[in-house]
């Protein structure tokens, strides 16, 4: 039950705001709850080796205790705080992509509280870009565990005001960076597999990380692999996860990143969908995509950015814009295939999973 009073402070200048860091420093050492913005969405922090205060976010999300989180670093030479046998293949791309949105799974420290690990033997550890991140882990001086900052299941924040939608009332202190500008979660790259193997699409494309280190799995985990006919193809298979398959990497879940209205994805050539909808009298809130649609009646249409990064950085905003405005549907114009295409794909196909 929300029972505490979420305080949001705004940070516009970071110069002018060492005393609102300091102070959300402070409250991540006494084992507090910080939302923070990253460059990618924001995060919900608390101290990664404070099992107690880790236990914090997993109740204030509703988030099921075998789904572990990502530990938050100032910069790579910390890594040695949290994981061991760090192979140099991880220090390549720690140097090529850090700070930045690349997430690596390495083994654990034993030192690592396993409720940050979800009980497993390896640690998600990434270090951050954005400014307000870095100012808040180098205040702490500690690690930071961090998932998404919003309920279980639903969708991320890219604003401080989408974090006190969903976690308001469950958390000390959101500080308030203003919109995130990635705005979709970071790539997931297992290291403890020769080859690496990528587990959550992100914002850094698989093409990037294969040209600095070779080739990478593309696929989701698990035992599943055993059970691929021979040649099948693993660029077909993100998110085929069977349910009977250990949870690799529980995040993979179908269904995950979605709004509380039903979603549909539909194909550009498929809009008479949305005049069937309407017809059944529907609200509904229209993502287009390479059109520019008229005005109907009963329609919410928010046209989204031809090109990919814009995308990705105004998605989860306009679904929350949706879901605020009371829609009872919300239908997805897809948008194309292709590299640049895969992060904003996997989540729109996660978000439209049946419940
Ligand atoms: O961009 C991001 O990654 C954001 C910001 C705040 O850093 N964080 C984020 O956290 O998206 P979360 O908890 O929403 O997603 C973390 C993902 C999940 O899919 C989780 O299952 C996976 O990383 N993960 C965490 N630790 C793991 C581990 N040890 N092994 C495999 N997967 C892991
Ligand atoms: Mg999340």
């Amino acid at each position: 039950m929300p029972d505490l009073i979420t305080e949001v402070l705004k940070i516009e200048e970071l110069a002018s705001a060492r005393q609102v860091v300091a102070r959300a420093a402070a409250a991540i050492q006494v084992g507090q709850l910080v939302a923070f913005p990253t460059e990618t969405v924001y995060g919900l922090g608390a101290n990664a080796l404070d099992a107690a205060a880790v236990r914090r976010i997993f109740a204030a999300k509703g988030r099921p205790a075998e789904n572990p989180i990502i530990v938050h670093i100032a910069e790579a030479s910390e890594l040695g705080q949290v994981a061991v046998e760090v192979p140099p293949i991880a220090l390549t791309l720690a140097e090529r992509f850090w700070p930045g949105p690349l997430t690596l799974v390495l083994r654990k420290r034993p030192g690592v509280p396993d409720v940050v690990t979800g009980g497993g033997p390896t640690v998600a550890v990434r270090v951050p870009a954005h400014p307000v991140a870095q100012a808040l882990l180098r205040a702490a001086k500690l690690p930071i565990a961090a998932p998404s900052a919003n309920a279980s299941n639903c969708l991320s924040a890219t604003r401080a005001e989408h974090v006190l939608k969903s976690l308001g009332g469950r958390i000390e202190l959101i500080l308030d960076g203003g919109p995130t500008q990635g705005g979709l979660e970071s790539t997931v790259l297992d290291v403890t597999t020769m080859p690496p193997r990528l587990l959550r699409p992100g914002l850094i494309a698989p093409g990037e990380i294969e040209s600095v280190i070779g080739k990478i799995t593309l696929s989701v985990p698990s035992t599943a692999d055993e059970e691929l006919p021979e040649g099948a193809d693993q660029r077909d298979r993100q998110g085929t996860q069977p349910a009977s398959a250990p949870l690799r990497s529980p995040g993979m879940l179908s269904r995950h990143y979605a709004p509380r209205v039903p979603l549909e994805c539909i194909r550009p050539e498929d809009t008479d969908r949305i005049e069937v909808l309407r017809r059944e009298r529907r609200r509904i809130g229209w993502l287009a995509h390479g059109s520019t649609p008229a005005d109907i009646c009963g329609l919410f249409i928010i046209e989204m950015p031809l090109d990919a990064k814009a995308y990705a950085a105004e998605l989860y905003a306009a679904l929350h814009t949706l879901e605020s405005a009371g829609v009872e549907r919300i239908v997805v114009t897809l948008p194309p295939d292709g590299e640049a295409w895969l992060a904003i794909r996997d989540r729109l196909q996660r978000a439209s999973a049946p419940a």
